[in-house]
């Protein structure tokens, strides 16, 4: 019997030109970049292009993308109406799930080449926000909002949500969340995805897949789970004994733990910027001590470190959004990494079919 490795860990599966995450310096590289870079000097928008198209996109490049992805988000017609509102009381990502397989469904059912699957990635970059920030209004009893082809991506996306676009600090701090979760590797739901196209399925059946991976608290699901938490500690002081007694329990805390860093991933003094200037925008301490609370305790208690959804919990919750939503806010980022993957996988495609050790039963006699 050969060695397996639960969860594939260690096993490297494949080869990639996207990105690169380097646990011994806790960094992470975009097609060569450093995301903590990318983030302060690039808008999500020119982050899709570079990973899309390999180079940082020049001015001409950037605005004729731009016009690409707003001409591609799609008016709210009766049919995608009708659906949001029977699926209003499913979780949101359980809804964005169910409206990119429907949005799949009403465009070509393959796609063969590389510049096929770019515009179906395209249509549903832009199609994810229209869908999620309706899911929220409905949700809510408010009339929902079509796309104004005027403004950015998370401009456009907060103003659907919202009514009207919030300060340029709150929209470059959403759209900042937007880059850091673009990409990072072969990930669960990046993996379940680079699986689905690896059978020449196509890339609406990938993303939905992938959809189905990150919901889980395990992996994107956990940025829900560290609001629900904060709000159950809700005063700094209880945050020690709180996690003391899931420790004692042996669960797990959500927030921390990584598969691939073991000490800082590589997105966190990131994202808990952007955490740290909204509690001052919005003169709101309490979640940032709970989080500085939780964080020392974990480092004194199992020297394990947060990874990038404690802050990001915080950051959606100060900005006003029900808890929920802030995994699809992960998918409307991460189409951008797993439409990458698919698209480097139908480059140079090898069915994924790895092998297991079988510890069942060995032939045996039937007895009828
Ligand atoms: C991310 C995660 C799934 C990685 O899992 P993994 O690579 O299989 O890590 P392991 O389960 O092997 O963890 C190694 C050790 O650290 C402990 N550990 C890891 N993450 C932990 C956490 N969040 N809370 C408490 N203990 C944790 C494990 O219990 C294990 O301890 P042991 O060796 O005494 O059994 C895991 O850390 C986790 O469940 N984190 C919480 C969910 C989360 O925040 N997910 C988002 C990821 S970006």
């Amino acid at each position: 019997m050969n060695q397996s490795s639960k969860g594939l860990a260690g096993v490297i599966v494949d080869e990639t030109k996207i990105s690169k995450v380097i646990p011994e310096s806790s960094e992470l590289l975009y097609r060569g970049y450093l995301v903590s870079e990318l983030v302060e000097k690039c808008s999500f928008e020119e982050v899709v292009y570079l990973l899309w198209e390999g180079e940082i996109p020049t001015e001409k490049q950037l605005e004729n993308f731009k016009k690409q992805e707003r001409k591609k988000r799609p008016l709210l017609d009766r049919d995608v109406i009708q659906i949001l509102e029977k699926l209003q009381s499913a979780h949101p990502m359980d809804s964005i799930r169910t409206l990119i397989s429907y949005w799949a469904s009403r465009g070509y059912a393959w796609d063969s080449n590389t510049k096929e699957r770019k515009q179906k990635a395209l249509r549903f970059l832009a199609a994810a926000p229209v869908f999620i920030a309706a899911h929220f209004r409905l949700r809510n009893k408010l009339q929902p909002i079509s796309p104004d082809n005027k403004l950015s991506f998370s401009e456009n996306f907060l103003k659907m949500c919202f009514g009207e676009i919030p300060s340029q600090d709150i929209v470059r701090i959403f759209d900042k969340t937007m880059v850091l979760y673009a990409e990072h590797g072969f990930n669960a739901s990046t993996f379940s995805a680079r699986v689905i196209a690896s059978t020449t399925s196509d890339v609406g059946s990938a993303i939905t897949g992938a959809i189905g991976a990150l919901k889980g608290p395990l992996h994107g699901g956990a940025n829900e789970r560290v609001m629900e938490m904060m709000k159950e500690i809700n005063n700094p002081k209880k945050a020690e004994s709180y996690i003391l007694k899931l420790l004692l329990k042996k669960e797990k805390i959500m927030g921390f733990g990584h598969r691939v860093y073991r000490k800082q991933d590589s997105r966190v003094p990131s994202m808990e910027s952007c955490a740290r200037s909204l509690s001052q925008i919005k003169q709101e301490s309490k979640w940032m001590e709970i989080y500085d609370n939780l964080v020392s305790v974990m480092k004194r208690e199992k020297n394990i470190y947060p990874n990038v959804d404690l802050p990001a919990g915080p950051v959606y919750y100060l900005m006003g959004f029900d808890i929920d939503m802030f995994t699809p806010f992960f998918v409307m980022s991460r189409i951008a990494g797993w439409s990458t993957h698919i698209i480097e996988q139908g480059e140079n495609n090898r069915i994924i079919r790895p092998l297991s050790n079988y510890t069942g039963y060995e032939r045996r006699l039937l007895s009828k």
